[in-house]
């Protein structure tokens, strides 16, 4: 197995462990991202946005302060809620709308989040290197994201 895979199995099982005993939304996607920040190498934000009427509003992170406030279909957090599917971008300065929070972002990885088949929110994540995510990032994010999920929709 490659690391990478096995860094992605160990957090989502890590997860797993620390938000099973809590039902509390705002402290579990708290821990999901402090974990995901500490443990997935060269972030500068991990955090959650959620889905407030036709607006992604910030949630619990990790990293410098960010936008409040995304319109759904804005954005690369506002794409991937649109479409309801994960958004790679390499290098955010290619990728027409990207909102950029902190100019030291360079790529980024959005997953949306969903309990059964309503939209939660997403799972963003920022890396100030250019193409730090590849296709082992979004697999195991996904992954990673199906854990979470589990324990937000409670
Ligand atoms: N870059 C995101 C905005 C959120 S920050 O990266 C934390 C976007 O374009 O949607």
């Amino acid at each position: 197995m490659l690391a990478k895979q096995a860094l992605y199995r160990d957090l989502a099982v890590e997860l797993d462990g620390l938000l099973a005993d809590e039902p509390d939304f705002v402290a579990n996607a708290a821990n999901a991202a402090a974990a995901i920040y500490y443990s997935l190498p060269d972030l500068n934000w991990a955090g959650f946005y959620f889905l407030r009427g036709h607006e992604l509003v910030l949630g619990p992170f990790q990293g410098r302060p960010a936008c409040v406030r995304i319109p759904v279909g804005k954005g690369v957090c506002g794409a991937a809620a649109t479409n309801r599917q994960t958004v790679l971008v390499p290098d955010v300065e290619a990728f027409p709308g990207h909102i950029a929070c902190d100019p030291a972002s360079r790529s980024e990885l959005v997953v949306p989040l969903f309990a059964g088949a309503t939209l939660l929110g997403v799972l963003d994540l920022d890396s100030p290197v250019v193409r730090r995510f590849d296709v082992d990032d979004q697999a195991g994010c996904e992954a990673m994201a199906r854990v979470i999920e589990r324990h937000l929709a409670r």
